[in-house]
């Protein structure tokens, strides 16, 4: 059974986080400037990517039993070429090709640039990369072809933080940040291409500074972006607690551009916790950077990433967990159930809970953040917003956009297009979505017009 020679069509697929798309987008970039098209099904491609992510669950599973699909031979008795890039191939390297000898091609999430020639490469056998090259990746990629309203732009990557439980520091390497200048003329480009809202992707994205240029700082770079015209919203993410300096609160309040959203995640709400998973704050460290963010900007909606079931966690560590997010009141939160990564030191701490124990404690979490999810959805409702059109909705006439909080909002307005930011009010709320409506202009309003 053979690959195809010279392959024409091709498929990304994204298992993961958002740097994981914003990847995905790029690594599409690259096959498309090399003369091959996009295909919606995998089924269809002469060459499929699989770029997966090791923080979800099960991850290398997930990629074995995808490759052990792939490889089944079509009608024609042909395979596509298969590619295993992403966190899992940096971790697992040449072992992925040990245990699934049809994989072609296995690259790192900091070297897929060299997709185009490591699909070359793999006409005489398998090719490798998962190098952490000096050089980095952004400076040998071509123009971007996107082509929607909200775009990722990744300014940083890596992690310098090591946390207990997680496989990022050893997948994506150390912290390092893009040049400002590099930035300004990605975002410069999408906007040309029609982008009205960017999100600033990092590990750390707080952790960013602009080492080649003035050392601006993410503030900076915030200040420096919101001054592209047709740029109407920015947001970023992920940021560490740690990193959460005056100068970025001070950007929530000064920069009009700058959306009132912040994803911080604190993990766990036990202070014992904490140390244990090295994250450098505690509880009380955590709500008092909260309280200083909520006293400048009063209505910034929060949402966090939640590990239930860490090693050593008590019933009362976890109830400590379950008041932080009651007293927080996130608009939204990511809970995730603490899984072994191979490697980590978390993986081999004693007093490892059981599944039935993290099943338990994980569904009274998801009943909690529901609650103050629809909590804050309704405090929002009766108020006066953008909205930025992102998809169609279910009914005919709907169009579901995000207000300035990251809500989905459902909305009817008759002649609006996707891509529109459209003025509303909020009228309803649900957990997961809000209802708005669109703001008529007064009398005097369309007489003036
Ligand atoms: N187990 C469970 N959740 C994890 N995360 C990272 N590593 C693990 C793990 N080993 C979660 C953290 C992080 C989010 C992206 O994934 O909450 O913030
Ligand atoms: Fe992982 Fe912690 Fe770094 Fe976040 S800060 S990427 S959880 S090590």
């Amino acid at each position: 059974m053979t690959s195809p020679a010279s392959p024409k069509t091709y498929h990304v697929k994204s298992f993961g986080c958002q740097m994981n798309v914003y990847d995905s987008e790029r690594m599409g970039d690259l096959l498309s400037a090399d003369g091959l098209t996009a295909v919606d099904s995998p089924d269809a491609a002469d060459v499929v990517v699989l770029n997966t992510c090791h923080i979800r669950e099960r991850a290398a599973e997930k990629l074995y039993s995808d490759i052990g699909r792939l490889r089944q031979p079509r009608a024609d008795g042909s395979r596509p070429t298969i590619v295993a890039a992403g966190c899992v191939a940096q971790a697992e390297g040449a072992e992925i090709g040990r245990r699934a000898p049809d994989v072609d091609v296995i690259v790192g999430p900091l070297a897929y640039h060299r997709l185009p020639e490591l699909l070359k490469q793999s006409e005489t056998g398998r090719a490798v990369d998962i190098d952490m090259p000096a050089v980095p990746k952004f400076d040998s990629l071509p123009q971007r072809r996107i082509a929607q309203a909200s775009a990722f732009l990744t300014v940083q990557e890596g992690c310098d933080k090591f946390c207990t439980f997680c496989v990022v520091p050893y997948t994506r390497g150390p912290e390092t940040s893009r040049p400002a200048a590099d930035l300004i003329a990605e975002a410069q480009a999408l906007v040309a291409r029609g982008v009205r809202e960017v999100t600033l992707l990092g590990q750390n994205v707080n952790a960013y500074v602009d080492s080649l240029g003035a050392g601006l700082s993410l503030s900076g770079l915030i200040r420096a972006l919101a001054e592209i015209d047709g740029l109407e919203r920015i947001r970023y993410t992920t940021s560490h607690p740690r990193d959460m300096h005056e100068d970025l609160i001070a950007a929530h309040v000064e920069v009009p551009k700058l959306m009132p959203y912040l994803h911080l995640p604190v993990q766990s709400g036990s202070s014992r916790i904490l140390k244990a998973m090295n994250r450098a704050h505690t509880r009380e460290s955590y709500l008092a950077t909260l309280a200083t963010l909520r006293a400048a900007r009063p209505d910034i909606a929060l949402s966090g990433d939640f590990i239930v079931g860490f090693p050593g966690e008590t019933e009362a560590d976890f109830e400590d967990t379950l008041s932080i997010v009651r007293e927080v009141q996130y608009a939204a939160a990511y809970c995730f159930k603490y899984s072994i990564r191979p490697g980590t030191p978390a993986a081999t701490m004693p007093d490892q809970l059981s599944e039935a124990v993290k099943d338990e404690r994980l569904a009274r979490l998801l009943a909690a953040v529901s609650e103050g999810s629809l909590a804050f959805n309704r405090s929002t409702v009766g108020r006066r917003c953008k909205v930025l059109l992102e998809r169609p909705g279910r009914k005919p006439g709907q169009l579901i956009g995000k207000t300035p909080w990251l809500q989905s909002a459902v909305v009817s307005i008759p002649g609006a297009a996707i891509g529109d930011l459209v003025e509303v009010d909020i009228v309803d709320a649900h957990p997961n979505s809000v209802e708005a409506v669109p703001v008529v202009p007064s009398k005097q309003e369309s007489a003036a017009a």
